[in-house]
This record gives structure tokens, C-alpha cells and sequence, in this order.
């Protein structure tokens, strides 16, 4: 067990010092909290797999606070990685680029590409630019459970796996960064995020899922993505279509009459019409995003052993919630109007 520090934002060159000396820090972002090493030191990158135990062929992002770290960990910049640069950064796109040789093997999991990303969350900047290193960070959530939106998770999960915790209140968004694979063309969505198909096509005219997220049954390109991420410890069961909130209440009672305890996570508009262990995930799809993690995580401290849930429309900011939602719940997902057929 290692011994925690937990220092306020204030203390910021403790974690600053630490991470130089190869150390382990959690530091908020706008995203999710991220557990951050010196990313060219491959023993503190084997510290991060140790503390989360994550598998070892899942690559870690690169977070850089400035555009003139840049330059050094990549071996092109394509112009059409400049114009979303320009557009995006600081901010949640993560770009995987082809790699340079100073990025050791243990970040990218024997891949030729590298994830890249800058942070808006200025704590995030500051961390890294104090600390002078490019800074490796995956979600500060023990592998397999859902990523971390506030101090409460971080403290939950990794007191006594991590040199340092930096508070920082809870995060923004909500959801991981969006990562965008440009060395192909036109570049693909490997994971959706705050930054839309439609932000990007914007931007750079021409742009595609991967394959993957259109099928859940095809290989992921991004090897993070195959795994039952974000899964709470009750099965989660998505209910969708119109009738989807009176199927939740008849399922809520079957289930309650089999001696099963259930907790519903629900909109805010339908947040009263439920009794018993509930999470009101907000008014709109910015609120569901920003509470999604913590809600899983709030129902699971209840023990309950279902979580019934309503799907979102998935459309811009719903493409993402659905992707995490749907891997909570493993897919295991009941279409309220197919059943009426
Ligand atoms: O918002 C975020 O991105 C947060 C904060 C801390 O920045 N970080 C985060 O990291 O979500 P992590 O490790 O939990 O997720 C990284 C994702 C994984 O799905 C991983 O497989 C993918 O990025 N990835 C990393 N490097 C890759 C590469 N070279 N090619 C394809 N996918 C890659
Ligand atoms: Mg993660």
C-alpha cells in the first residue's frame, strides 16, 4: 500500500514535483479525473497498470499542456490534424497520430500510433507544464469500473495505489474525451465524446465511425473499447422507445416480486413518477453526461442488483452517452416497441 497525499489545488507543484520524479498523480480534467505519469518513463507507465490494473494491450493518452510539446512525440502533423488543432485544443479531442520513437512501447501497447491530447481544465495545464514532461493519464477509475467525475470516486478507488491525488471538485463534462484516429482518411471516431460527428465534420468536411461503433460485434480499432468498461457491479438493463417508462415500472415490480432489488436512473422528467432507490441523471443530454458515471456509482453503494435505465436519442452529445450506457449495461438492452409487434 502506498501512502496518499491528497493536496488542494494550491499545492499544485507537489503533484508537479512528483510526476518528474516518476511518481503517480490523479488530477481533474474536463473530462474525467486521469491518472497521470511522466509519459517517457516506462517504470512509472507500469505503476499506472499496476494502480488500475488494466490490461497491458490497452494504450494510454498523451496529455501535453502546450503546441510546442508537440512536435517531439509525433513524426507528422497532417494538415487536417492542424485545422482540428486549431479548432478543438485545448479541449476533449484526443488525436492518435503516428508516434515517434521517444514514446516507449508500454504507452502505446506495441502500436505505431499514439494518442494524443491538450486538456482545457487550466489545473490539468498548469500540472503539466509545471511539471515539464508530457503526461501519460487514463481514466483514475480501477479498470473495469466507471471513470471518475469527482473527488469521492478517485479517493474510492485509488487511496493507497497513487502517490498523489489533486482535488478538484467534479468534472465538467462528465465523459472521456473524444478520440479520433487521423492516420487514415477520411479520419474515424474510435470513441464518441463531447466533440460530435457533426463538430468535427464541420471543421474538416469528411469524417467516419469506427466500424465498431455502428456494430458492437466488430473488432474496435481503439483496443480500450472491447472491454466492459464502465460497468457497475448490478446488471444495467436499457429500456427503450416510447413506452419505455411504463415497461421500467412493470419490470421495477416483476423484479421486486423475485426478492431482486432494483434502482431506476432516470431524466429528470420522469424522476417523480418512481419510488425507492432512484438518480435523477438531469434535464438534458449536458446533465446526462455530466452524471451518467456518478449515478452508476451512486446506485451501486445501495447493493441494488438491477439497474433499469431509459435510452437517449442517439444524436450529437447522445452518441456518446449511448456508447458508454450501452457497454454499463453489456448490451443487454429491451426495445419497447419491437416487444409490441
Ligand atoms: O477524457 C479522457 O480521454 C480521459 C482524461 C483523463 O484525459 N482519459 C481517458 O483515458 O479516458 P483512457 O485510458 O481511459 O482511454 C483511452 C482510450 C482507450 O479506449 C484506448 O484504447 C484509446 O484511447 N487509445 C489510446 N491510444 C490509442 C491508439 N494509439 N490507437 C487507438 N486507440 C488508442
Ligand atoms: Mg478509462
Amino acid at each position: 500500500m502506498i501512502k496518499t497525499i491528497i493536496i488542494s489545488e494550491d499545492q499544485l507543484h507537489i503533484g508537479a514535483k512528483a510526476l518528474s520524479e516518476g511518481k503517480l498523480v490523479v488530477f481533474p480534467t474536463e473530462t474525467v479525473y486521469g491518472l497521470g505519469a511522466d509519459a517517457l518513463n516506462p517504470h512509472s507507465i507500469h505503476q499506472i497498470f499496476v494502480a488500475k490494473g488494466r490490461p497491458s494491450d490497452n494504450p494510454l493518452i498523451v496529455h501535453i499542456s502546450d503546441m510546442d510539446q508537440l512536435d517531439r512525440l509525433v513524426r507528422e502533423v497532417t494538415d487536417t490534424s492542424k485545422k482540428l488543432m486549431e479548432a478543438f485544443w485545448p479541449g476533449p479531442l484526443t488525436m492518435v497520430m503516428k508516434k515517434s520513437a521517444i514514446i516507449p512501447e508500454i504507452i502505446t501497447a506495441g502500436l505505431d500510433t499514439v494518442a494524443i491530447r491538450m486538456p482545457s481544465h487550466k489545473l490539468a495545464r498548469d500540472l503539466i507544464r509545471l511539471s515539464g514532461v508530457p503526461v501519460a493519464a487514463p481514466s483514475a477509475n480501477l479498470s473495469g469500473s466507471p471513470s471518475p467525475t469527482s473527488e469521492r470516486h478517485v479517493i474510492d478507488d485509488l487511496n493507497g495505489r497513487v502517490d498523489v491525488i489533486i482535488r478538484g471538485g467534479d468534472t465538467q463534462v462528465g465523459l472521456e474525451s473524444t478520440v479520433l484516429d487521423v492516420t487514415c482518411d477520411p479520419p474515424k471516431i474510435l470513441r464518441p465524446g463531447q466533440i460530435t460527428y457533426e463538430d468535427i465534420e464541420a471543421v474538416i468536411g469528411e469524417v467516419d465511425y469506427d466500424q465498431h461503433l455502428i456494430d458492437h460485434k466488430e473488432i474496435p480499432r481503439s483496443p480500450g473499447m472491447k472491454y466492459t468498461h464502465y460497468s457497475p457491479k448490478a446488471q444495467v438493463i436499457i429500456i427503450n422507445g416510447n413506452k419505455s417508462v411504463e415497461k421500467m415500472k412493470a419490470m421495477k415490480q416483476e423484479f421486486e416480486q423475485m426478492s431482486k432489488s432494483v434502482g431506476i436512473m432516470v431524466s429528470h422528467e420522469y424522476f417523480d413518477q418512481f419510488e425507492g432507490i432512484k438518480c435523477n441523471l438531469g434535464r438534458d443530454n449536458s446533465m446526462i453526461a455530466n452524471r451518467l458515471f456518478a449515478c452508476l456509482r451512486e446506485l451501486d453503494t445501495y447493493d441494488v442488483d438491477i439497474i433499469l435505465t431509459h435510452s437517449v436519442k442517439k444524436e450529437k452529445l447522445g452518441v456518446a452517452i449511448m456508447n458508454r450506457l450501452e457497454k454499463a449495461a453489456g448490451h443487454y438492452i429491451i426495445d419497447t416497441e419491437e416487444e409490441s409487434k
